[in-house]
């Protein structure tokens, strides 16, 4: 955890400017963040989680997690090499398939880890260091909320 990240919320009128708020947030984040990613399906949250690999130049290698539980992208972050943990928690049924999968290694440790879904377990809840909340408020409108 190095900077300070933003928070409050935040109107977005695309995409892209869902990504450039995400930009903005992630260049306050760190090493041992924890970001926690909600909103409903369609919401914006792995467009947020691009915006946040574009700060850490691994956005190439991103792929949309949700028929994987995790993805790990090689970044680097204020000139620092980082690792990016991607989960996507939707399709997880049950705790017990989340320790099965050792989720919690990949959230221990000096990397920078980007949760959606990720309000699905409250076993999880003590784990994030800051919670970005999207919700779809027209076509191309989201309310984005980070605390
Ligand atoms: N303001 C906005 N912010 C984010 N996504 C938007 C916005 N307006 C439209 N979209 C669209 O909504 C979809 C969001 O998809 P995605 O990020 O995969 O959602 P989620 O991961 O929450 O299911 C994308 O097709 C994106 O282009
Ligand atoms: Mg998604």
């Amino acid at each position: 955890m190095t900077g300070q990240p933003m928070r409050g919320e935040y109107l977005s009128r695309s995409a892209a400017e869902t990504r450039e708020y995400a930009r903005r947030f992630a260049s306050g984040l760190g090493p041992g963040d924890v970001v926690c990613l909600t909103g409903q399906l369609g919401a914006g949250k792995t467009e947020f989680m691009r915006g946040i690999a574009e700060v850490c130049g691994c956005d190439e290698q991103l792929s949309s997690p949700t028929f994987s539980l995790m993805n790990i992208y090689e970044g680097v972050l204020r000139g620092r090499p980082v690792e990016l943990h991607h989960f996507d928690l939707y399709r997880l049924e049950s705790e017990k398939e989340l320790d099965a999968a050792g989720f919690d290694d990949y959230l221990s440790g000096p990397f920078l880890s980007v949760v959606e879904w990720g309000d699905r377990f409250a076993s999880l809840d003590r784990r994030y260091t800051c919670r970005v909340t999207l919700e779809i408020t027209g076509d191309e409108q989201r309310k984005i909320v980070i605390s």
